[in-house]
Parts: C-alpha cells; structure tokens; sequence
C-alpha cells in the first residue's frame, strides 16, 4: 500500500475522566482497518486503574504501533509521516493548554503541534468541569490554530441505556469528523412527523 492510501490515525489517551473514550476508539478504528498509533499519558494510566479494570498493556494491544509519550523521535513527531490526524481521547485540560500555547515537550502535545501545522484534523476531547475563564481562554486558541474541541457529552436524544451506548455514540460523532461514517444506531432521523389534522378528520 502507498503512503498516500495509508489510512493511519494517531490516538492519544491523557490524564483526564474517560480513558474509556480512547480504548473504544482503538476498538473501532481497528475494526474500519484504519492503523492506528498510540500514546498514553502517565497520568491516563493512572486514571485507567482509577476508572475501569482494562489494563494499560490489553489497551496497547488494541494499537498497531504503541510509542513512548518521552519519544520525541518517533515517527508522529514529523510532518513527512502522514496522517489522517489526531484524536485526544481524553484530553486533560494540561494537555490542551500545551497544545494551545505550542508547549511540545512530550510526544502527544508534539504530535498534535505538527499534526496541526500540516493542517490535519485534530480533534481533542476535553474533560473536565466547570471551566474557567483561563480553559475558555485556551479553547478559544487551540481553535484558531485548526483543533477541534469536542468535549465527551452525552446526547440523550439518542435514547442510551447504557454507558456503552453514550460512549460508543460519542466516539463515531468524532470519527464523523475524520469522514469514517460508522452505521450508528441513534442517529437523528428528525423529531416523528405528528399526523396532519386533515388527517384525523
Ligand atoms: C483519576 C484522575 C482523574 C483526573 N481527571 C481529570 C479530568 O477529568 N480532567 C483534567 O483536565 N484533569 C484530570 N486529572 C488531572 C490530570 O491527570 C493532570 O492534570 C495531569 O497533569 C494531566 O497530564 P497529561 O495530560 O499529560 O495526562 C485527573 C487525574 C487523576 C489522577
């Protein structure tokens, strides 16, 4: 396959509520054939243990290539390795606020730095609440410089019931994003059309 077929994703996993966001997205870009590239944070291993009972080594298992977040030489740190971007899932507020001010010292704010300036997509989803005037601040630039900011929040109009359905539905939004259209249950199909009164006469 050519470089330019290649459909390669880069997923990284940071310290923030939701790790279970990225292992799901593992999950589904490997069903969709896609490689993909991960990084994870210390700190996401941490919330991982806190959070759910996968461990750190089952989730590198879903990745084709698994590097360092310290390996600031590894293929994604380039622009010449191409992508089809980036996806932070989750992304911790620290994390954001690297990227927003061009911060590249680990390999997921520099990955997402480059993925950035060779304007691919990159989509961030940011956990945390409430927000102050300082992460508005920093949403506001990772914005501008092309980021998008998708913060995992349920849509109930999606009639979950469960946990795996509010995230399963979240995560093929954001591959929305990327033209991987996942046949996703729950799509809105627009509100049932009420019978015209013509109709009941
Ligand atoms: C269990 C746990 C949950 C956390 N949840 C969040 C969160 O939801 N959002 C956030 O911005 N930071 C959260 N943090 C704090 C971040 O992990 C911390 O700011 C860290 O420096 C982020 O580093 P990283 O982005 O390199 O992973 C959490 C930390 C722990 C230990």
């Amino acid at each position: 396959m050519t470089e330019a077929a290649r459909k390669r994703m880069i997923v990284a996993i940071t310290g923030a509520s939701g790790t279970i966001y990225g292992i799901r997205l593992l999950e589904f870009l490997r069903q969709e054939g896609v490689e993909t590239h991960l990084i994870m944070s210390r700190n996401a291993q941490i919330a991982m243990a806190a959070e759910t009972e996968v461990k750190p080594a089952d989730v590198e298992r879903l990745a084709d290539v698994v590097h360092s977040n310290q390996n600031l030489g590894a293929a994604c740190s380039s622009g010449s390795f191409r992508t089809m971007g980036m996806i932070v899932a989750p992304c911790s507020i620290k994390t954001m606020s690297e990227i927003a001010t061009g911060v590249t010292s680990s390999l997921v704010s520099r990955a997402a730095d480059v993925a950035l300036k060779e304007r691919r997509r990159v989509v961030l989803m940011l956990r945390e609440t409430p927000l102050h005037l300082g992460h508005i601040r920093s949403m506001a630039a990772v914005t501008e410089a092309g980021a998008i900011v998708y913060p995992p929040v349920p849509a109930f109009y999606a009639r979950p019931v469960s946990i795996d359905d509010m995230v399963d539905y979240t995560v093929r939004r954001v591959l929305d994003l990327f033209d991987l259209h996942l046949e996703a249950p729950g799509r809105w199909q627009g509100l049932t059309p009420r019978p015209r009164a013509s109709d009941s006469e």
